[in-house]
């Protein structure tokens, strides 16, 4: 395996087609090492990037405290079969301050937008120069960011960008709670208090299957859950179209019921993925670990 800091070097060291790219910020857990191992079963080149974008914190003490562990980054990658890590610096990338931003403005100004602004901008913009300057033809994304997701497949789409974009199921920890790298810093007690937004997303799953239709009755479960939990602050609960994540009032073809919410200090997003098939509403429930996160053996490192 290669570490990268150009993005003309790692073009250069693409061996075998097509090329799949996993672009990260770091800090790996196993959501992103199950992207990188879809991205290795189906393509003959892997490259991950390693890039905590500044255009994306819309907080910079945020951007500050995000977690960073690159030694560990690569050895996960390389134990995924990973090729190429581009880990470029911020000069690199950016040389010149940024003139461009890439807009995906109708699906970026809901949900996450409201909280976080500008925020789709910085992740549409930087998606762009990865997918511009390592000309992928696969890029893997998970789907705990939902709406961005979304932004991403539109803006691909919009921009005719010759890439397929690839999403891959949440990764959670055996007790629910959705992989981040930013679960490091919730404490014991926080910990479980988070529990509240999987536990509700589970079980607003289970109404949905069971025939309930209602984005309010469905939103309620999940908030009634979270209610019920110390220390959560509830940000949104939204049903959304995973087209163009408007808001919906029943379930769609597509769809998504997302969650943003302060535990403590920590500010933790999840959803679950509902499609309408013949038989009925299917969630997409996510994948659970059988072990303890890598991202615990980390946590003294930030
Ligand atoms: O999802 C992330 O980790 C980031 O938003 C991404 C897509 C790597 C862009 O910086």
């Amino acid at each position: 395996m290669r570490i990268t800091s150009t993005m003309a070097e790692t073009r250069g060291l693409y061996s075998a087609a097509p090329v799949g790219l996993v672009p990260t910020l770091g800090f790996l857990h196993e959501g992103h090492v199950a992207l990188l191992e879809a991205a290795r079963a189906e393509c003959g080149t892997v490259a991950m990037t390693v890039f905590v974008n500044p255009l994306q914190f819309n907080e910079t003490s945020d951007l500050a405290r995000y977690p960073r562990n690159l030694e560990r980054d690569v050895e996960l990658a390389s134990a995924a079969g990973v090729d190429i890590v581009f880990a470029p610096a911020v000069d690199e990338m950016f040389p010149l301050p940024i003139a461009t931003e890439v807009s995906v403005a109708p699906l970026a100004q809901r949900m996450e937008g409201v909280h976080r602004p500008g925020h789709f901008a910085g992740v549409a913009t930087v998606v762009v120069k990865l997918l511009a300057g390592l000309r992928p033809d696969r890029a893997y994304f998970g789907k705990k960011d939902a709406q961005q997701l979304a932004i991403i497949r539109r803006m691909v789409l919009d921009l005719s960008i010759p890439t397929t974009i690839v999403p891959h199921p949440t990764v959670r920890e055996r007790d629910g709670l959705a992989l981040s790298s930013r679960n490091v810093f919730l404490s014991e007690s926080d910990r479980v208090s988070a529990l509240a937004l999987s536990r509700g997303l589970m079980a607003m799953s289970d109404a949905a299957e069971a025939g309930e239709r209602s984005a309010r009755a469905l939103e309620e479960i999940v908030l009634d859950t979270m209610a019920a939990a110390a220390g959560v602050r509830v940000e949104y609960v939204e049903l959304a179209s995973a087209r163009d994540v408007a808001r919906l009032d029943v379930v769609d073809e597509h769809c998504f019921l997302a969650v943003a919410a302060r535990v403590g200090e920590v500010r933790l997003i999840d959803n679950v993925h509902l499609e309408v098939t013949p038989d009925g509403v299917a969630a997409d429930r996510g994948i659970l670990l059988d072990r303890p996160s890598v991202l615990y053996s980390q946590a003294d490192d930030v």
